[in-house]
């Protein structure tokens, strides 16, 4: 490979955009060797055309996919056909500035193996979003940042403008669904060096965006997917076997409790809540969070402090949640039980990511 920046942009019905878009695009890399590759998915409105005419003017690589269709396998099909070793995903909508191209070149030739132009660093954002997408996009992040821990070394996975060396991924394996590339690459890949490089998210400057509803959807079921493909889904099936595994020491414990004391029944109940605490403690830290714990004995003991104070939360959250289903909604108690240790058992796994092993 040779050392040369491919600029992949996909396109779908950008006629307004793609002339002013390759004209910057290579204005802004005038400093570099680069090739600018539109994957366009036979769009309707004129756009290949267009590109065609500009082909004979400015570095462009045209491929027009006739049976295929989407963001994601347009992107990675642009990437497969890519012979620079830096490669770079764009808008073409000019919501992505070309004038940040160079800015996230030079981080990689500082030495990042992957540079991500980010709204959620200091000096980016996008101000011209309305509430509604601004929120959506939020929760987006927390869902990524929350169920898959490794994309939170960076502010900003779902940007769709960032370069990135192709070496350090097997582009065999990617198989993103939907929008969020970057992310797909970043979690397959194995990256050491990611910088964020700040940009604001432009306006449209012609023709529509193609998010949809379904791109939401499709964007939980990539969520689960890369769960599956990291381990993470593993570890939230660790979590459930732990689980059991605490309610079984929980039971044992309180049978012994009450055959060798005559308390009452109440507080006989609690050495095998704290027991059972402190050995789901123990097979978390050493077998599903194996991978996010610190060796440092003071972290160990700070570790164990935190599942302490989620469990007991989560136990009062059990019995409260059964109590109320008892009384209120006149359930069975084994059932208003069940559904209390499922609530207990969510905000156990929640809180144990987000904060016993962040
Ligand atoms: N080839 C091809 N096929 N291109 C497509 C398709 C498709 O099915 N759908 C969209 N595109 C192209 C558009 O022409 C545009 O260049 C780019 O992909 C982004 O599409 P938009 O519809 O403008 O997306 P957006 O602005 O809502 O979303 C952008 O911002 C998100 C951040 O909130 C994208 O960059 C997302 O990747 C990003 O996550
Ligand atoms: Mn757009």
């Amino acid at each position: 490979m040779k050392e040369m920046l491919s600029v992949v942009i996909p396109t779908y019905n950008e006629k307004g955009n793609v002339t002013p878009l390759i004209t910057a695009v290579h204005e802004a890399l005038s400093g570099c060797e680069h090739e600018i590759i539109i994957v366009d998915d036979n769009s309707s409105d004129g756009t290949i055309d267009i590109v065609e005419k500009l082909k004979k003017k400015f570095p462009v690589k045209l491929f027009v996919r006739r049976d295929e269709k989407g963001l994601a396998t347009a992107v990675i099909h642009g990437i497969r056909q890519a012979t620079g070793n830096v490669v770079a995903v764009m808008d073409a909508d000019l919501q992505h500035p070309p004038d940040i191209l160079p800015k996230l070149y030079e981080a990689m030739l500082k030495g990042a193996d992957m540079a991500i132009a980010s709204r959620y660093v200091k000096g980016g954002g996008c101000p011209n979003w309305g509430l509604f997408r601004r929120v959506t996009s939020k929760v987006a992040l927390r869902i990524a940042h929350i169920l898959l821990p490794s994309s939170r070394r960076v502010k900003d996975p779902m940007s769709g403008f960032f370069m990135f060396r192709p070496e350090k991924v097997d582009l065999t394996v990617l198989k993103p669904i939907g929008y969020k590339i970057a992310l797909e690459i970043m979690l397959v890949g194995d990256f050491k060096n990611i910088v964020e490089v700040p940009f604001i998210f432009r306006e449209r400057s012609a023709g529509q965006s193609k998010l949809k509803v379904q791109t939401q959807v499709e964007y939980l079921s990539h969520i689960l997917s890369l769960m599956s493909r990291t381990g993470e889904f593993w570890r939230f099936v660790k979590f459930i076997g732990v689980g059991i595994s605490g309610t079984l020491v929980n039971i044992g414990v309180q049978s012994l409790v009450t055959t060798f004391t005559n308390w009452d029944t109440k507080l006989q109940l609690i050495p095998g809540i704290e027991v059972s605490i402190i050995t789901n403690f123990l097979l978390n830290d050493f077998f599903t969070f194996s991978d996010r714990r610190t060796g440092k004995v003071g972290s160990f003991f700070g570790r164990l402090g935190k599942y302490n104070v989620i469990a007991l939360v989560g136990a009062f959250i059990n019995w409260g949640v059964a109590s109320l289903l008892i009384s209120h909604a006149a359930l069975d108690v084994y059932l208003s039980n069940f559904i209390g240790i499922i609530i207990a058992f969510l905000w156990n796994y929640f809180f144990s990511m987000i904060w016993a092993w962040k």
